[in-house]
């Protein structure tokens, strides 16, 4: 699967990805350097400069289109793409490639005053207005309809088109309406989707523990999406909602993708996900996808950011199972939607960049070429500022064009299979973070960022991997609060440990199935054999409160009362009682973590299981991170980014 080769026709193939990535690499000389152009907000001695800067740029790939449906079907069925056509053949006469976006991220005004039934509704029966952007229910049949004829209009129009090179369907889905639409034709796709799930209302009835407060269902249309009730709602209602939305607004990628499937069967196609979110089920929609997209905006005012960039793009790696991913838009310097927005330092969106490419970027895009003159986002930056050409910005943005450009090799280049890799899993990150819960302070994103940050600190090479594959490339398998599993995950869990892999898991774990029933006889339910102890009783911390361990350092957030059943102590806390244990199991080990240990003991408790797992880590100081890329021809490209100096090598 690793290697890069050539088709027979000499197009070159793409190292992992769908065969027909090969279109977008063929478009581009190096690393895609560009973002989101927005060309309908400018006149026409801009749009002459920008061929101009794009050039001195070294921009190869631009966005178009992303919001412009109000623009091309100005009124019903009354396309008008003569204005984009000007731009395309611009583009590909400069060079640049494009990645051209379905428009249907927000529809026109005109929508919602026809159809107000395609506004989405909250929880608490407030449609959402008009106004801003992504203003449509997921569920609707009467905007898909008119989404997928647009999608038809475009495909068919520029499907030979030679700027097109990859296709961007609508904009980061579920950004702003992800979970909440309750309308009508919600509520009714929602329980079909539950017909499907379920089959019989009492299949369903079981599932959600109904006979709990007096919830059983006698008919379908008792059922609604979970909305704003007197008090704690049904967790397996809640939970199958947070599915379905997933799913719906995964059918809406679905409709438009069968169109550009069926007219430009050679092109493919990504869409752009939101940085790392409960929302949408990353793994279920990158399988279908030709090659994944993400956003990222690390806040320059908060150093713990770097570590959580680089997170996200191991989640991005990990969704292909190594495929090279693309960074479809960062800022090149402030945002403007912080309360407070930081401005990126000189030399600060150049290691922003690499630090993606070291992670398995093929691209560092923008948000966005230009800054826009009005509008909800002048202040957000842009790689051609409100000063124009004659500032630090500009000039850094042509720095870094020209220096990308210098490494053609690393386009489409192989990140290195790491030895180590997180456990990642949606349904359970949306079960462990409902309410009604011992605390409210076991949250997955922190969790997970609490066991990453430890190998990324020793410049250890993490890999994020889901419940369904096959973990046996890996050596060393953190898995933070697996609230919500499945006896079978669990069983293949324990397989891999008994075969000879080294496991961590946290606190939390092991609690409920995939309808948030507990797994009876004892926590931590399944994995008490894996792991040689039991669970009786939570105890979860105070706010800010600690419990310190007898050798020094403390436990925050949580603690449990361990009985240990074969395992053995590693960490105890001052009063004797086990806080970390390690439990032989088969050829392996299983280590548990029945706290959160402060930072300091939680990267000397991951130094002790990445030793029992024959983990290596670099001779690199703290703050600088290594990562290697492997080009076409065998050859090891080492990127080194120094957070510290703020500087990068490549070689
Ligand atoms: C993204 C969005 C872009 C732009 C950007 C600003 O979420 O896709 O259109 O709004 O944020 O940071
Ligand atoms: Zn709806």
């Amino acid at each position: 699967m690793y290697g890069q080769g050539t088709f027979e026709d000499g197009q070159r193939q793409p190292a992992v990805g769908t065969a027909r990535l090969a279109h977008f690499y063929d478009r581009l000389d190096s690393i895609a350097y560009g973002g989101d152009y927005n060309p309908e907000q400018w006149g026409p001695e801009t749009h002459a400069e920008d061929a101009e800067l794009m050039r001195a740029a070294g921009v190869n790939l631009t966005t178009v289109g992303i919001f412009s449906w109000a623009k091309s079907e100005p009124a019903p069925g009354a396309y008008d793409f003569g204005w984009l056509d000007a731009h395309l053949d611009r583009l590909a006469d400069a060079g640049v490639a494009v990645c051209l976006a379905t428009m249907t991220a927000s529809p026109p005004p005109w929508l919602a005053r026809l159809h107000p039934e395609t506004l989405p509704v909250m929880a608490d029966g407030t449609r959402l207005h008009p106004g801003s952007r992504q203003h449509w229910c997921p569920s609707s049949p009467v905007f898909r309809q008119y989404a997928v004829r647009l999608v038809e209009q475009l495909a068919k129009r520029y499907a030979d088109h030679p700027a097109l090179a990859l296709w961007h369907i609508g904009n980061e889905f579920g950004c702003h309406i992800s979970r909440h639409c309750h309308c009508e034709v919600s509520t009714a796709a929602f329980r079909r989707w539950l017909r499907a799930r379920y089959g019989t209302l009492d299949a369903l009835n079981s599932a959600w523990s109904t006979d709990f407060w007096s919830q059983r269902y006698g008919d379908w249309e008792e059922i609604h999406t979970p909305r704003t009730a007197p008090s704690f709602r049904n967790p397996t209602q809640r939970l199958d909602y947070l599915r379905f939305s997933s799913d719906e607004l995964l059918d809406c990628y679905r409709a438009e993708k069968a169109v550009l499937d069926a007219v430009t069967p050679g092109i493919p196609v990504t869409t752009n996900f939101v940085p790392l979110a409960p929302t949408l089920d990353l793994f279920k929609w990158a399988r279908e996808m030709d090659v994944v997209s993400y956003d990222s905006y690390p806040d320059p005012h908060d150093p713990d950011s770097v570590h959580e960039a680089a997170f996200g793009y191991d989640v991005m790696r990990g969704l292909r199972d190594g495929q090279p991913w693309l960074l479809m838009e960062h800022a090149p310097g402030a945002v403007n939607w912080r309360t407070r927005n930081g401005r990126k330092p000189r030399g600060r969106m150049r290691l922003d960049s690499w630090q993606a490419v070291a992670h398995g970027a093929d691209s560092a895009l923008f948000f966005q070429w230009r800054q826009s003159r009005g509008g909800a986002e002048k202040f957000h930056s842009a790689m051609v500022p409100h000063g124009g050409r004659e500032t630090r910005m500009f000039r850094e943005v042509t720095e870094l064009g020209t220096e990308l450009a210098d490494h053609p090799a690393l386009l489409g280049s192989v990140p290195e299979r790491a030895e180590s890799a997180l456990l990642l899993d949606w349904p359970n990150w949306w079960a462990l973070e409902q309410d009604a819960h011992p605390s409210a302070d076991a949250a997955m994103l922190d969790a997970a960022h609490a066991h990453h940050r430890p190998l990324y600190d020793a410049s250890v090479p993490c890999d994020v991997v889901p419940v369904d594959r096959d973990w046996s490339p890996y050596k060393l398998l953190l898995v933070p609060n697996l609230y919500s599993v499945t006896q079978e995950t669990a069983d293949r869990l324990s397989a891999y440990v008994a075969a000879g892999g080294t496991l961590l898991m946290s606190y939390f774990s092991g609690i409920t199935d995939e309808y948030d029933r507990v797994h009876l006889g004892g926590y931590p339910g399944p994995f008490r054999e894996l792991l040689g102890l039991s669970v009786e009783e939570f105890d979860p911390l105070p706010e800010g409160g600690t419990l310190r361990f007898g050798g020094g350092g403390e436990g925050t957030l949580w603690s449990e009362e361990l009985t240990l059943e074969g395992a053995a102590p590693i960490l105890t806390y001052a009063d004797g009682r086990p806080a970390v244990t390690r439990n032989a199991h088969g050829a392996g080990h299983a280590w548990y973590l029945g706290t959160r240990p402060d930072p300091v003991t939680m990267r000397a408790v991951l130094d002790r299981a990445r030793l029992d797992a024959g983990v290596r880590a670099p001779e690199v100081p703290l703050g600088v991170q290594v990562r290697t890329r492997i080009t076409s021809d065998g050859r090891r490209v080492r990127i080194r980014l120094d957070h510290r100096e703020g500087t990068v090598t490549v070689g």
